[in-house]
């Protein structure tokens, strides 16, 4: 609670490293979160399954680890993978990493914190044209009479591949064929956890990007086994999140999880002794053109605490009011009248030497998150983060912005979100106002938000505009 920089409502492993999420289950009343983990260093590496659970995918507990690397197919890594149920028994499907090649494991528990591995169940040898270390993540469902997998490839080690594996008992695979190829070299060289799960009347894969660390969205038809998008979309930009897995909730809503690389030098995340963050679960759904929406989960609205006061400025343009805070639920819905910029500036000091701006500029479509002045550490990221967002006439921007400590996320409209992490320095960098450049009408509200880690009763403070 001191490590200014540390989340309190994003999860964080107790210690060390994270990253991607994993095996995402309910099961037997609770939710579970498993994820890439290294338990001795604060960086990638000798990667584990981290385990923690909830209730009510607001308090998490932790459950210790899940898996470790053994000699074998997994010796030298548990890389990522997936949850699912097999003829009543919890199964976690992974990859076994070593060097020389990726495999694709199981393991199976009856209490979801003992596993047992499986090496005769593996999926040794990757199909032609995919090398073995290129060749991994896999993601299991159920359709019609069958088990299917997904894995995560690259095609000659030209181009992002999604490979599919069919199974009548979840034991036993045989490799179909590609659901789906990378149709533009633009969409990197291989495709890591793929995700591929149904929607409304649609199916959705989601990949993430490898090397340009971005993860990108498409909707469309499974057919004949093969995947025909109809549109596709960046789902996160820039490195913001990453490696995205859903889970379907008991009441129906396909909740997703993506986890946010630090951004800042090694030996302050060696200091501070924890590296990574979750996104918080977000709602995914169609809209009536059947593009993906996403919006933070509704659960997330119960940690909120005090709503802030917010000091209105009195003008219609430029600064329109002011509030502050580093732990924070804002929602703004700004109505716009002209093409000029409108947005958000957070974790401001009030010298103006640190500063982030959440844009919107409705001349060039663009919603953009500011870093330049983010951070007077000079080895902090800094680049902007910009995502295509075009309202319809006369719709609002509507801005959710969730700030935790390093952590921003920014959703726009239910469409759009961009992803990202600000280390500022100074101790009183943590001034907020809203601003126009032109002429527009700003609704907002802020409020205080609590921690989500059990025991943990923090009295969060609320400094005074
Ligand atoms: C994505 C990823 C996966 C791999 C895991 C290893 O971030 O590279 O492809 O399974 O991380 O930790």
């Amino acid at each position: 609670m001191q490590d200014r920089h540390r989340p309190r409502y994003h999860f964080t492993a107790p210690s060390r490293w994270i990253n991607d999420p994993n095996g995402l289950a309910f099961h037997g009343g609770r939710y579970h979160l498993y994820y890439q983990y290294n338990p001795h260093a604060s960086h990638w590496g000798d990667i584990h399954w981290g385990h923690a659970s909830s209730a009510d995918l607001l308090h998490w507990q932790d459950e210790g680890i899940a898996l470790a690397p053994s000699p074998g197919h997994d010796a030298e890594g548990c890389f990522s993978g997936c949850f699912a149920l097999v003829g009543g028994v919890p199964t976690l499907y992974y990859t076994g990493y070593t060097q020389a090649r990726q495999v694709q494991c199981a393991a199976t528990s009856t209490d979801l914190r003992h596993w047992t591995k499986h090496p005769e169940r593996a999926i040794v040898v990757p199909p032609a044209d995919v090398a073995a270390t290129e060749f991994r993540d896999p993601y299991v469902f159920q359709q019609g009479p069958w088990w299917y997998m997904v894995v995560g490839a690259s095609h000659r080690s030209e181009r992002g591949q999604v490979l599919l594996y069919r199974s009548a008992d979840g034991l036993d695979w045989q490799y179909r064929h590609p659901l789906f190829t990378a149709p533009s070299l633009a969409l990197g060289v291989m495709w890591e956890c793929p995700n591929f799960f149904p929607l409304g009347d649609k199916w959705v894969l989601t990949v993430s990007i490898w090397p340009n660390l971005g993860a990108h969205a498409f909707v469309g038809r499974f057919e004949e086994e093969r995947f025909v998008p109809a549109s596709d979309a960046p789902l996160d930009v820039d490195a913001g999140a990453f490696a995205h897995l859903t889970l379907c909730a008991p009441d129906g809503r396909r909740l997703q999880w993506a986890w946010m690389n630090e951004q800042r030098a090694q030996e302050r995340i060696d200091a501070d002794g924890w590296a990574g963050a979750m996104t918080v679960p977000r709602e995914l759904g169609l809209d009536s053109q059947a593009r993906l929406t996403l919006r933070p989960h509704r659960e997330l609205a119960a940690l909120r605490q005090s709503a802030i006061p917010t000091m209105n400025s009195g003008a219609a343009r430029s600064v329109l009011c002011r509030w502050a805070g580093r732990c924070m639920d804002m929602q703004a819905r700004f109505v716009l009248r002209d093409k000029a910029k409108v947005g958000l500036t957070v974790l401001a000091s009030p010298d103006g030497q640190e500063y982030t701006r959440i844009v919107y500029w409705p001349e060039a479509r663009r919603l953009l998150i500011e870093r330049a002045h983010s951070s007077l550490d000079r080895q902090v990221r800094r680049q902007d983060l910009h995502a295509f967002l075009l309202l319809d006439p006369g719709e609002p921007l509507q801005l959710r912005v969730l700030l935790d400590h390093s952590v921003l996320e920014v959703y726009a409209n239910d469409r759009v979100c961009l992803a990202t992490r600000l280390y500022p320095t100074l101790p009183d960098s943590l001034h907020a106002h809203a601003f126009a450049e032109g002429d527009t009408t700003l609704d907002l509200q802020a409020w205080d938000m609590g921690s989500i880690h059990v025991g943990e009763r923090e009295a969060l403070q609320t400094p005074d505009p």
